[in-house]
């Protein structure tokens, strides 16, 4: 039998909740589809940081690397200073594993309420590609003279061909094979840039000729459009149907899925893969930890799930996670009045009680 070793992370705040419900319904994939999850989970998060001081120690590092992929429920902590967890623990394991491509789909499930007029699910459908370990998230710069009227911060938007040219090649790959044409849902498979040509010209004139001259060697049956990335936000509120799959660098990327998710019915909803193609990969909800909700039973775990998915996917197990998408399609369309926390009309367990006698009966 296929056996997945996966490391746990449920985090802070609703993360453990949500993942508990992401874990119930692995196992019942698991045991519908025939495959075995060996878990192991790992306490890193707010309440550790506070005990001990650590956020990602060298030791949890090492173990985690042995595994062939994380679920991740949300890191963030009310009493503690922004940043501390995010880069220490997020933002670090992204980086220490090389997950250079955060896979963020757009999807407006059935019975979904989005704020786009007139938008239904086959209007907003499609995913963004955003590059997840360069650009301004690197780090570089610094800050001088600080506290003085004098003060200079820095902070550089940093890209390598080899960054670039790595993740748009994964982006090519993956709208050749999951783009609108390979889906049966258009009569073209389209990769579409979202830079800032007109302002930033150093960084997106590398990103624009890679884009051209990968497309032009290696991918001219992929469509290819390009968008700024105001423009680029202009449209996904009016014109969602146009996008197939969208590419664009780390932060470019962090902002404009949050614009997608609302569209898709906002954070209950909303997940996303950070993916070293060759190594460790990692699964989470893009919301965070809602600290207000935690303890309460109200939290909608269903972003957790799509998330636990998209995991056992990019494990091999395709069967399993379509299951998983039709059960949660189900859920939306016939179950739930609502997506919000505390307004779903059941509580989140049962929601992933539901999930998983899906699952179970697919
Ligand atoms: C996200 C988050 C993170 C990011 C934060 C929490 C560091 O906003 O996953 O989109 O900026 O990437
Ligand atoms: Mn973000």
């Amino acid at each position: 039998m296929d056996t997945y070793n996966i490391a746990i992370i449920p985090g802070d705040g609703t993360g453990p909740e949500v993942t508990i419900e992401a874990v119930k319904v692995l196992n019942a994939a698991a045991a519908k589809f025939g495959f075995k999850l060996d878990q192991t989970e790992y306490d890193l998060g707010g309440e550790r940081y506070k005990r001990t001081g650590e956020t990602l120690p060298d030791s949890a590092l090492a173990e985690l690397r042995q595994h062939q992929a994380i679920l991740l429920g949300a890191i963030g902590h009310p009493d503690v200073k922004p940043g501390i967890l995010e880069k220490g623990i997020l933002l670090s394991l992204r980086f220490a594993f090389d997950q250079y491509i955060n896979l963020r789909p757009v999807r407006l499930f059935p019975g979904v309420e989005t704020p786009l007029k007139g938008k239904g699910p086959d209007d907003i459908d499609y995913v963004v590609v955003r590059e997840n370990t360069g650009g301004i998230y690197t780090g570089v710069g610094g800050i001088s003279m600080k506290g003085t009227p004098h003060e200079v911060a820095v902070q550089s938007m940093v890209y390598s061909r080899f960054q670039v040219e790595r993740c748009l090649r994964w982006a090519f790959e993956y709208t050749r094979n999951h783009g609108k044409k390979a889906r049966g849902k258009g009569d073209a498979n389209t990769l579409g840039l979202v830079g800032k040509t007109n302002v930033l010209t150093f960084v997106f004139d590398l990103w624009e000729r890679a884009f051209h001259e990968i497309g032009d060697a290696d991918y001219p049956d992929v469509k290819r459009d390009y968008y700024h990335v105001d423009a680029a936000c202009m449209w996904m509120v009016k014109s969602p149907e146009w996008f197939d799959v969208l590419v664009t660098t780390n932060m470019f990327g962090d902002i404009i899925t949050d614009l997608g998710a609302i569209t898709q019915g906002g954070m209950g909803i909303a997940a996303g893969g950070n993916i070293n193609p060759g190594g460790v990969s990692m699964f989470e909800p893009i919301g965070g930890s809602a600290p207000k909700y935690t303890g309460q039973n109200v939290i909608n775990p269903l972003a957790a799930i799509c998330a636990a998915g998209m995991m056992i996917e990019s494990l091999g197990q395709q069967q399993a996670a379509d299951a998983i998408e039709a059960a949660v399609r189900t859920v939306t369309g016939t179950r739930l009045k609502s997506l919000s926390a505390g307004k779903m009309g059941f509580s989140t367990t049962e929601v992933g009680d539901m999930v998983a006698a899906l699952v179970a009966d697919a």
